[in-house]
């Protein structure tokens, strides 16, 4: 169960909950701040957008929910439209012609995008696609072991029950008590839970519930110095902030297309280090690692393409400056919450822990499903309901379309219904 089928189910339930009163109408916030004009009356581009046409909320939405479903821009849709209107003139012409060499291009760009060679890159539909082959591609024996936390998103969790369920593989969890925010806390607590038996270490490069940024670099030497191999779900990550997969030395990197990478729903990119041969290898990959193979069958290729104009899209704007904007955002909104009463901050403070995930803790008596659903429905602002297992809270993504005004805007949300 991922947790953001939690979150629409929290939703769906605590719509009911808000008052008919208490919801305005949508079109009270036609215009808002954050959808500024220019000098000259012109709807203006939204924070790092090139174009103001670039996005296509509804009116007056502010979105900070990137981490659980990035929007489209939309060079990004018209890329992927123009694809799937080729593919209707000659499906199999352009299938396995133009499209299939230029899905190969994708995978270059894509992989030059988070530090590694194209070989060592494959394309795959979500984060959870690649853990999944990564787990099954591995060989077991009874008694292996794999250590993880207990912050990690089902997405990269559900693929070590598998082999512990199928293979008789034991999983050790490491706990990372949200608002703790202590990396070197976290890598000692690795190093004490390995045995001899651990085969992977496998934990989140930003982690969904906090936003925390993992010490991947030190857990990834950790493992190599002990045996292990070092696999890292990147899905918060990649589109967000600058990935270098080398620089992280972990083996295999796994991350969505769709969130931080404004990429279409169903992309997602798999970094195998090339020094694990065939280590990892799972079915998919039986007939190599091009976007077209006898094992890989079709994929969606307008949406290969799509991912393609993607990483073109956040390129041209830089992904340095993406980054810089988003943790901005990030420190405006940790500052500004210091004054809000009844809220918790569990993220870590601005600095070299911090991410463009902000989470905050709701006091027991203000349900986070319910007040997700009064910010949406009052405020028209979409945030993430953490799942309750992690903490009774929302978070936050800041991402490049966002601006100052969306922070505020919650911020000032957040003070009146807390008041
Ligand atoms: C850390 C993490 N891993 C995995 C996933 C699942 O991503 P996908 O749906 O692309 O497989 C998510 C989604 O929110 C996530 O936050």
């Amino acid at each position: 169960m991922s947790d953001d089928s939690t979150s629409r189910r929290d939703f769906l339930s605590a719509v009911g909950a808000v008052s008919a009163a208490a919801i305005v109408p949508r079109s009270a916030f036609a215009v808002r701040a954050s959808e500024a004009r220019t000098s000259t009356g012109e709807p203006a581009p939204r924070g790092l957008a090139p174009s103001a046409d670039d996005f296509a909320f509804e009116p007056g939405l502010v979105y900070l929910q990137t981490g659980s479903l990035g929007p489209t821009p939309r060079p990004v849709m018209e890329r992927a439209t123009t694809a799937w209107k080729e593919l209707q003139r000659n499906p199999a012409g352009y299938g396995y012609g133009a499209h299939e060499q230029a899905m190969e291009g994708v995978r270059a760009k894509a992989a030059a995008f988070i530090g590694c060679a194209t070989d060592e890159l494959v394309l795959t539909t979500c984060t959870t696609a690649g853990m999944n082959w990564i787990a099954q591609g591995l060989t077991w024996a009874a008694g292996d072991r794999v250590l993880t936390t207990d912050q990690e998103h089902p997405g990269g969790r559900v693929c070590w029950d598998y082999v512990a369920r199928r293979h008789g593989v034991a999983l050790d969890v490491v706990a990372i008590p949200p608002g703790e925010n202590d990396a070197q806390a976290i890598v000692d607590r690795f190093a004490k839970a390995i045995t001899p038996r651990t085969r992977v270490l496998s934990f989140s490069h930003l982690l969904s519930s906090t936003g925390l940024r993992m010490p991947v670099a030190e857990l990834s030497a950790l493992a190599r110095r002990r045996g292990c191999l070092a696999v890292v779900d990147g899905a918060q990550a990649t589109g967000g902030i600058a990935v270098d997969v080398k620089a992280l030395g972990c083996h295999a990197y796994a991350t969505s297309g769709h969130k931080w990478l404004m990429a279409p729903p169903g992309t997602g990119l798999l970094y195998l280090s090339e020094e694990l041969g065939k280590t990892i290898d799972p079915i998919p990959l039986e007939s190599g690692r091009a976007a077209y193979t006898a094992s890989s069958g079709v994929c969606s290729i307008p949406s290969v393409l799509g991912l393609g104009a993607a990483v073109d899209y956040i390129s041209a704007i830089g992904i340095a400056k993406v980054e810089a904007h988003n943790l901005a955002l990030g420190r405006r909104l940790f500052e500004a919450l210091r004054g809000v009463p009844k809220v918790r901050v569990v993220s870590a403070a601005p600095g070299p822990l911090a991410s463009p995930l902000l989470t905050f803790e709701l006091p027991a008596a203000v349900k986070s499903g319910e007040f997700h659903a009064t910010l949406l429905q009052k405020h028209h602002i979409e945030v993430k309901v953490v799942p309750g297992n992690w903490l009774n809270g929302n978070r936050i993504s800041t991402h490049l379309f966002n601006t100052e005004h969306d922070v505020d805007a919650l911020v000032e949300a957040l003070r009146s219904e807390l008041a």
